[in-house]
């Protein structure tokens, strides 16, 4: 019998994980600047926080989820994003009262059930900030702002950022009997799930994807003709912070994203080197999810994004990351030798060295191929003449420099991290 991948899921080997750190330092980095503070939180959820926080009529939650009963027969999801779980954990410590003002920032597993594709999984990774507690429309222009530096920093180009406003629940609610309007005459030439989404949330037909569906959707009216006049004033102010800040961007009249918790800001970052339907990342406002929660109305506003698509991106655009290097290997002839090895071994490493050692008896002509393999910097044989003297040369592989030291866990110490 063979064991396989569950469909969509990839083990992330060690040759890939030096990229995956790269993007990881650079996000905690950035969240240190702008004072987001990282939280975890579980992987699993009780279904009716995503189907109440993300809506009963997404995809998300209509197809998407993984959802099993637990041994006591109650709902379980494994989470398919972020932003309701973050609700949740607001509510679940009280920060509504003890202190309502939150800039979180989360990075880990997501699961949603869809066809798996480039840069598209059933396990993926999110990274994320959620700012919770302001409807000032500075902190929409932070949180963009905290992905544009992100994406300048990691040195990704041809990003494009689409932006747009869908309003508050009465200007959708508004938005939707237009929607309904203009679909009436089409709707029964449309895609099933279209027809469904008719019923159920005239704003979903915008993302269908179905190319029969496209020509009826690509002239439909924006929601930004329906805003009500503190909607308008939000964005507009949100639009000046950004020109101000030299934040370019593109108004996208039919970006009302996937998920129903969003509020007036919504946009999408995209990379040119992606391919055009999927987003670097997304996000918008927020301002009613966590009043749906059973909160009290408490606005929120965030972004996430896929790690995989980050790394993709950044793979493709070539360029090598600094491989894993050993500092040290220590290469052994003799049982003496082997036996100063391992002591020597375990000294450097308490003090801060990466040291490798030969673990399968093999002999030295092998274990000068395993320092090389390694990338090993520096190389250091212990053998019968060094025992004797307690002196050894210490290689620098990079130039092949010898230095006679003495056989010392200091001495090496000193050469290593002084260099
Ligand atoms: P989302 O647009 O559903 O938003 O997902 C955000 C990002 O996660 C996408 O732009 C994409 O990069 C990545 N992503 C989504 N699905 C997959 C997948 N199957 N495989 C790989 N990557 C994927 C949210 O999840 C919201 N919670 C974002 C947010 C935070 N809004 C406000 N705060």
């Amino acid at each position: 019998m063979s064991y396989e991948l569950v469909r969509g899921m990839n083990d992330l080997l060690p040759e890939e994980i030096a990229w995956w750190r790269c993007v990881e330092d650079a996000i905690r980095d950035v969240a240190r600047r702008y004072n987001y503070r990282e939280i975890r939180f579980p992987i699993v959820e009780y279904t009716e926080l995503f189907t109440r926080g993300i809506g009963e009529a997404t995809e998300v939650v209509t197809k998407q989820m993984f959802t099993f009963p637990d041994q006591k027969a109650r709902s379980l999801t494994l989470r398919p994003e972020g932003t309701a779980s973050v609700a949740r954990a607001y509510l679940s410590h009280g920060f509504q009262t003890s202190a309502p003002f939150q800039k979180w920032l989360y990075l880990g597993p997501m699961f949603r059930y869809e066809k798996p594709q480039k840069g598209r999984y059933r396990q993926f990774h999110q990274y994320g900030i959620e700012a919770i507690g302001s409807l000032d429309p500075s902190l929409d222009v932070e949180v963009i702002a905290f992905a544009w530096t992100l994406m300048s920093e990691l040195g990704l180009g041809g990003l494009s950022l689409r932006l747009n406003s869908i309003g508050c629940e009465r200007d959708r609610e508004a938005y939707r009997r237009v929607l309904r309007d203009y679909f009436a005459d089409a709707i029964g030439s449309m895609c099933a799930d279209c027809q469904r989404r008719y019923e159920d949330n005239p704003l979903r037909i915008l993302d269908c994807k179905q190319p029969t569906c496209q020509s009826v959707i690509a002239a439909a009216p924006g929601p930004m003709e329906h805003l009500c006049a503190d909607c308008a004033a939000h964005f507009s102010e949100v639009r000046n912070q950004l020109d101000r800040l030299g934040l370019a961007y593109e108004i996208t009249p039919h970006l009302v994203r996937g998920l129903d918790y969003y509020t007036r800001t919504v946009f999408e970052l995209l990379s040119a080197d992606l391919g055009a339907q999927d987003s670097l990342l997304g996000g918008g406002r927020y301002d009613g999810l966590i009043e749906t929660l059973g909160g009290p109305a408490t606005p929120g506003v965030g972004f996430a994004g896929g790690t995989e698509r980050l790394v993709l991106v950044l793979q493709e655009r070539g360029g090598a990351l600094e491989e894993d290097r050993v500092d040290l290997f220590l290469a052994s002839v003799g049982d003496e030798g082997r036996r100063r090895v391992l002591d020597l071994a375990e000294r450097l490493r308490r003090a801060g060295c990466s040291v490798e050692i030969d673990h399968r008896g093999r002999g030295l002509r092998k274990q000068l191929a395993m320092a090389n393999q390694l990338g090993a910097r520096y190389l250091l044989v212990v053998g019968d003449d060094e025992l004797r003297a307690s002196r050894a040369s210490l290689k620098a592989m990079d130039t092949g420099e010898d230095e006679n030291i003495a056989l010392t866990a200091e001495a090496v110490v000193q050469r290593i991290q002084g260099a």
